[in-house]
């Protein structure tokens, strides 16, 4: 097998040497030079798919650029060497694309570890992310997709993890926020240490702050002894706060403060704790909006954005679906211990043209819906809920007999009225007359109570 070309950019001699012995005895094929302009000569003829560079150089051009430039040439694994205290460039180096970055002085195996992990990318880029590109990264995670927009993401996640910069999941609903929050955790240095979930919406800021940062008793009513908080029992791990657009005024304060000091004072207390936890947030709402309207900081925004991963809505990876569709009938197919086949190519089509408001999510439910309601092997039309078959023409009608209970009702005309926006929940809450959050609140309440209903029948 042709051995994987990289080159090193290092005007210090002593690390040139170093790297280029270690991944020569990696079984690499090793160049190396001191100067930007040579390096990117080298890269315009070679396409080299890994480089490693660091940051500063002495000539024109520094590593930033041949970061920026060679991006925009091909697609190469990027890993940067920083010096100490050059955190800035760092974020800089990640947002432009870098694979990660190290600082000086490292160790041998930290090197490995990163050439490891870009040469499994590289094969995942060429292989234009395939199923066994991506099953490789998101085997213990079960995430599906192969479609153009999750091998982007998928990538980025990969890219993220490793680094311990904060990372900001936004997406609608149902997108899958959570699950690539765990694997992005499962690949990151602190795999194997606590992944602590909080959903920050549910709870009163009381609760939230106790949950986040533990109390002390007697520190408010039902504080009746003294409680470690999440920053503490994730220690080492991954905290992961979901629904992070939700949090008042005064919690943000507190985050912040753990963000930028790495510090927090326990509810009740006087005795400040240090916290060493990696941060994932993800929150379905238009952050920059609330930031421009005041209901979220700025500053908190700009800390917890260092990597924003963007969850695309189903309806923009449709290509995804058949795959999807095949993972949770095998997912049901195993949990109900049935054995239902392949969805015939006629149903597929249907599933295909709606617009999934609900995202996955939604789509999960629809199956698992339709499995417990076929009573044989073969999911059809009348398996589907009404609201997702095409109805005649384009605008669809419904008629909502009397006596239907409200609750029904509300689902059904939402639905349509959605299914007539295409999915756009803006657009179909103006038209209703409601506001979006009530449509986003009643589209993640039914992908659960279609499940339920589903189980319990
Ligand atoms: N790519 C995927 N492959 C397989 N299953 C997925 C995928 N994405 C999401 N799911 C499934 O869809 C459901 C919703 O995903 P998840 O809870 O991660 O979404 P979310 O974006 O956090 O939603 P919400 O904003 O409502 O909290 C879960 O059951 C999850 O397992
Ligand atoms: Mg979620």
């Amino acid at each position: 097998m042709e051995k994987t070309k990289i080159l090193i950019v290092e005007d210090e001699e002593v690390y040139r040497k170093v790297l280029s012995n270690t991944l020569r005895e990696h079984g690499l094929d090793v160049q190396a030079t001191e100067s930007g302009e040579e390096a990117w000569e080298l890269i315009k003829q070679h396409r080299f798919p890994l480089i490693i560079s660091d940051i500063r150089l002495s000539g024109k051009i520094s590593g930033m650029d041949i970061l920026r430039d060679a991006k925009e040439l091909y697609n190469p694994s990027v890993l940067m060497i920083t010096a100490f205290g050059e955190i800035e460039m760092a974020v800089e180096a990640m947002k432009l694309g870098a694979f990660d970055y190290i600082t000086k002085p490292f160790e041998v195996e930290d090197i490995l570890k990163n050439i490891d992990r870009m040469i499994l990318q590289q094969k995942i880029i060429s292989d234009h992310l395939l199923p066994s590109g991506l099953e490789e990264l998101s085997k213990n995670a079960g995430i599906v997709g192969s479609s153009r927009k999750m091998c982007d993401l998928m990538n980025m996640a990969l890219k993220a993890a490793n680094t311990d910069a904060t990372i900001l999941i936004t997406g609608e609903s149902g997108t899958g926020k959570e699950l690539i929050a765990k694997a992005i955790y499962q690949n990151s240095s602190r795999k194997g240490r606590e992944f602590v979930a909080i959903n920050c919406a549910t709870l009163t800021d009381e609760f939230l702050e106790s949950a986040l940062f533990g109390h002390v008793k007697g520190s408010y009513t039902g504080a009746i002894k003294d409680k470690i908080g999440l920053f503490e029992k994730a220690d080492g791990g991954t905290l992961f706060m979901d629904e992070v657009g939700d949090i008042s005024k005064s919690i943000q304060a507190k985050i912040l403060r753990v963000l930028q000091e790495r510090e927090y004072i326990p509810l009740g207390s006087t005795e400040t704790k240090k916290a060493n936890v990696r941060i994932i947030a993800a929150t379905n709402k238009e952050l920059l909006e609330s930031v421009k309207n005041g209901e979220f900081r700025e500053d908190l925004y700009y800390r917890l954005n260092v990597i924003n991963i963007v969850m695309p809505p189903l309806r923009e990876r449709k290509p995804d679906i058949p795959l999807l569709i095949n993972h949770f009938i095998k997912k049901f197919n195993d949990k109900l211990n049935r054995k239902v086949a392949p969805i015939a190519p006629e149903i597929e089509e249907i599933l295909m043209e709606y617009d999934w408001p609900g995202n996955i999510r939604e789509l999960e439910n629809v199956i698992e819906r339709a499995m417990v309601l076929c009573p044989g092997n073969k999911i059809s039309r009348k398996h589907l809920p009404g609201s997702i078959i095409p109805g005649k023409g384009d605008v669809p009608s419904i008629t909502i007999a009397p006596g239907t209970p409200w609750k029904e009702a509300e689902k059904e005309l939402i639905m349509q009225t959605l299914q007539l926006t295409k999915g756009n929940k803006q657009e179909a809450a103006k038209m209703l007359g409601i506001s979006l959050r009530k449509i986003e609140y009643r589209v993640k309440e039914w992908g659960i109570t279609c499940g339920q209903k589903a189980n319990g029948n």
